[in-house]
């Protein structure tokens, strides 16, 4: 079974988690990346972040080389953005078309859980079957080796029923 893992990463949390599901799926990995990334430190994230979410932005993402037809498993990974995905996966979301797939989701966030995130991929990607969906607390800040088990064991379960 081929597999990618698709994430976006401000500050490493979903990138870490990402890293972690593709090399127990020994798949493909990719990062979306916006040609203009938001400020990091400070409160200023939360502002230029909390407006793209409300303006439902599109923001440009960097070209990325991807053939989705060859894999059978995608997993999308994201921060969680005012109760929602990043805006960066409107974007995606919109240049590559995702159908017939098995879809994975996971997202980090902050302690708020994941609010309308799983809910708004499952809109988006109605054409497609749902295979799992996990929500981690800011790996990287609280308990990374806590959270490298639980995404390894969540892929494990996920492998093992596809
Ligand atoms: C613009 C912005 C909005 C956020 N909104 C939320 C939120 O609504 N709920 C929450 O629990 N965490 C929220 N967070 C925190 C991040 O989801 C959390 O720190 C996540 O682990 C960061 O992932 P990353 O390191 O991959 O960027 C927000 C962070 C940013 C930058």
């Amino acid at each position: 079974m081929k597999a990618l893992v698709v994430f976006y990463s401000l500050e490493g949390d979903t990138k870490f988690i990402a890293e972690t599901i593709s090399e127990e799926l020994d798949g493909d990995i990719v990062e979306i990346k916006p040609v203009k990334q938001i400020p990091t430190g400070g409160f200023r994230k939360y502002l230029w972040g909390g407006k793209q979410v409300m303006f439902k932005d599109k923001p440009d993402i960097e070209p990325i080389n991807v053939d989705l037809y060859k894999y059978e498993l995608i997993v999308l990974g994201t921060p969680v953005w005012a109760s929602r995905f990043a805006p960066v996966f409107n974007t995606f979301l919109e240049k590559y078309q995702i159908e017939n797939k098995k879809i994975a989701l996971f997202c980090c966030h902050g302690g708020g859980k994941e609010g309308k995130t799983f809910v708004d991929f499952k809109e988006k990607l109605k054409a497609n079957d749902f295979v799992g969906e996990i929500a981690f607390e800011d790996p990287l800040k609280k308990d990374k080796e806590d959270c490298l088990l639980k995404a390894k064991q969540w892929i494990r379960a996920i492998k093992k029923h596809l």
